[in-house]
């Protein structure tokens, strides 16, 4: 991609009209043996996933991109690619635009209380997808009834669309930044993110496969688990089995 001056995060890009989802894109590459920090981007996705088994409307004007990791960590630390990737959203939007969006744990970017946009990572045999979504020349009226008052888009937002080019590029120079710094120093990694909590010091509802139950969101540690403190105690709730959504305000 001209003019994105990075070292390895998006050399080479790959951009498509119409994917699935770029993340199956990105592993039929991955398995071709393509390097670390490949990108695959689609002006369209016909399939694309949310988290939780979700499905995640793609319609044209959005980014949605996927990255291929190799990671060098162990894999119990690879969730912490997923919180790599919402900084560095975050951190571009604010660089770039001077939007400043909160996080909603794990990974969701939340704009005046709306959905902009959210990240998906997947683990394989050695290597990782990170997907990245976020609504940037979307219309509302380009979602579903049901999706449209919980979503937002950066173009709704500011009343004017943004460049998309320019966006990707400050994003993925952000990605690598922060994922250089996170192989040395995790813990600074998750202040970014507590920064822009809008979960820490909440109270949440924890969605598992085992039911659910409230509490008060504490912390996180640095491997991106939400330390929960509920009546019967201290639970520990991990990023790929559980929802997190907040029904009000922690009280002092
Ligand atoms: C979420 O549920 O918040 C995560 C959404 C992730 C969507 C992105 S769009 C690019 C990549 N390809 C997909 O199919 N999903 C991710």
């Amino acid at each position: 991609m001209e003019g994105l001056q990075t070292q390895m995060i998006g050399q080479p890009t790959h951009i498509f009209e119409r994917v699935s989802s770029t993340n199956d894109a990105a592993r039929t590459l991955a398995e071709q043996g393509a390097p670390h920090g490949t990108v695959v981007i689609a002006r369209e996705q016909d399939h694309g996933r949310g988290r939780q088994g979700r499905s995640w409307a793609s319609p044209p004007g959005g980014l949605w991109l996927s990255v291929l990791l190799r990671p060098q960590q162990p894999m119990p630390k690879w969730p912490r690619l997923g919180f790599a990737g919402s900084v560095a959203v975050a951190q571009a939007l604010d660089r770039l635009l001077g939007v400043q969006v909160r996080l909603k744990w794990p990974n969701d970017l939340v704009l005046n209380g709306r959905k902009l946009g959210g990240v998906l990572l997947e683990a394989s045999q050695g290597y990782v997808i990170l997907g990245i979504g976020l609504n940037v020349n979307v219309r509302l009226s380009a979602f579903s009834q049901e999706l449209a008052p919980m979503v937002t888009s950066l173009e709704e937002f500011l009343g004017h669309p943004v460049d998309l080019v320019g966006l990707t590029q400050e994003i993925l120079r952000q990605l690598e930044e922060v994922l250089a710094a996170v192989q040395t120093d995790a813990s600074r990694l998750m202040n970014q993110w507590r920064d822009r909590s809008m979960t820490l010091g909440q109270h949440v509802r924890v969605r598992g496969l085992a039911g659910s139950f409230e509490g008060v969101a504490e912390d996180i540690d640095d491997d991106g688990v939400l330390r929960v403190r509920t009546e019967a105690g201290v639970q520990h709730v991990i990023g790929a089995d559980v929802s997190v959504r907040e029904i009000r305000e922690a009280k002092p």
